[in-house]
């Protein structure tokens, strides 16, 4: 059965995003193309309707000249959004859109999509245990089964008991999945750096390095996975010709030393959200589609000055405080991102009438919605003292607990 499809034309200004999302809210599937895109190009997607985004008069006119004689209604949208009710009609009324796109469809057309790519090939995933490559897994796990093989590197900066974690729900499948515990060489690469742009240098080219070893030892490979998502090619300007606004930080870029035909990224059209909700019609298990995002050079950038495995291990014990006591007081679903940061600062305390002088470890959470642009939030103070007691005496070499209250902007959402 054909997905009913409604194109949203990119005429320059940040609202194709919300407009595509809030059709897709109306269960109609959308996609965003550039305000120059062919008419023959955005007709042979078959859309049921188009919407343009606030754009000058001119370049509306010379779009309704190109598409005239392909019979597609469109709605122009001038103010900051379209009205939900002007939207609805348009959707209902005047495009006959039968708003029953729902996840479940889409995750089935892409097992389908995704075969007919693929055939017989053989596939590689670099999986981080993070969303967006958890479900690529699970999605090319029920496409090709067998001819996907999942590389999972543990660089030593994940968060604690993350590799036991993912190993476990992958082991568990019946599917090629090898685990690579790299710690030691990551460490080495990283002894006595400073520089948090050194230290994602590091950790890219050696993540790629020991991902290329891996899979020359499994032999020809027809396609790279990629969890790549909808913002990303949105930010990085792909798709609007407008520049990038983000240069996007995964891990490594692509490798140069393994062989493929194809690149394959099977949820580059969803939002984070909905690539949460194609997780969770997956069957992946709750642990891992509610996981909060984590940067790919880990706890690299949360340990400010040098990183060395006992500085590692304190912060890795402090930041599961703070994540158990947010559970605990229910807060985690209204926090977009909570963690620890080890500070490179020693601070006086004072334990049984002798003089200390240990870390200061510093706690971050944010509430935001597209990470360019974030808040700090206002955590009960009971909690944050709970976490701040539990801290100091339960983990070693912490002498005091400090609380990040800067929005982004200024400050950025990492510390490093
Ligand atoms: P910033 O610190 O730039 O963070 O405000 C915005 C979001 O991006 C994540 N982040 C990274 N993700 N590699 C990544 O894959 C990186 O080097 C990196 N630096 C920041 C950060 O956790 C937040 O979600």
């Amino acid at each position: 059965m054909e997905q009913q499809t409604i194109i949203i034309l990119d005429f320059g200004k940040s609202l194709k995003q919300l407009t595509a999302r809030k059709v897709r809210d109306n269960k109609v599937y959308s996609e965003i193309m550039p305000c120059n895109a062919p008419a023959k190009t955005i007709a042979d997607k078959k859309p049921i309707g188009i919407i343009f985004t606030v754009g000058t008069k001119e370049d509306y006119e010379k779009k309704h000249r190109e598409l005239d004689g392909y019979d597609i209604p469109i709605l122009e949208v001038y103010g900051d959004e379209p009205e939900a009710a002007q939207l609805d009609e348009f959707l209902r009324i005047t495009c006959g859109a039968k708003c029953d796109w729902n996840m479940e469809k889409y995750a089935e057309s892409l097992v389908e999509e995704l075969k007919a790519q693929i055939g017989d090939g053989k596939v590689l995933l670099a999986l981080s245990g993070g969303v967006d490559s958890s479900v690529c897994a699970y999605l090319l796990d029920r496409a090709v089964g067998k001819n996907l093989t999942c590389i999972f590197v543990n660089h030593g900066l994940m968060r604690k008991n993350e590799p036991e974690e993912v190993c476990e729900v992958f082991s568990k499948k019946d599917m090629n999945f090898i685990y690579l515990d790299a710690s030691e060489r990551f460490l080495a690469k990283l002894k006595n750096v400073t520089d948090p742009e050194k230290k994602r240098k590091i950790i890219g080219e050696e993540f790629i390095r020991v991902f290329e070893e891996q899979a020359k030892m499994i032999g020809k490979v027809d396609y790279l996975a990629q969890g790549t998502i909808y913002p990303d090619i949105i930010e990085s300007g792909t798709i609007g010709g407008q520049g990038v606004v983000k240069s996007h930080h995964n891990v490594g870029g692509l490798p140069e030393h393994i062989d493929f035909k194809e690149l394959v990224e099977p949820i580059k059209l969803l939002f984070k959200d909905e690539v949460r909700q194609l997780g969770a019609v997956l069957g992946l298990p709750e642990e891992i589609t509610t996981r909060q995002p984590f940067p790919g050079p880990g706890l690299g950038v949360r340990v400010i000055g040098p990183i060395t495995k006992e500085r590692l291990d304190i912060l890795r014990d402090a930041d599961l405080i703070f994540r158990q006591e947010i559970i605990s007081a229910g807060l985690h679903k209204e926090i977009s991102q909570y963690f620890a940061i080890i500070t490179d600062i020693h601070s006086t305390g004072v334990e049984r009438d002798e003089r200390t002088y240990k870390y200061t470890l510093a706690l971050r959470a944010i509430k935001t919605t597209d990470f360019m642009t974030a808040e700090w939030v206002r955590i009960p103070y009971e909690v944050l003292e709970k976490v701040s007691r539990r801290i100091v005496t339960e983990v070693g070499d912490v002498s005091r607990v400090v609380y990040d209250i800067t929005d982004k902007p200024p400050a950025t959402v990492e510390w490093e």
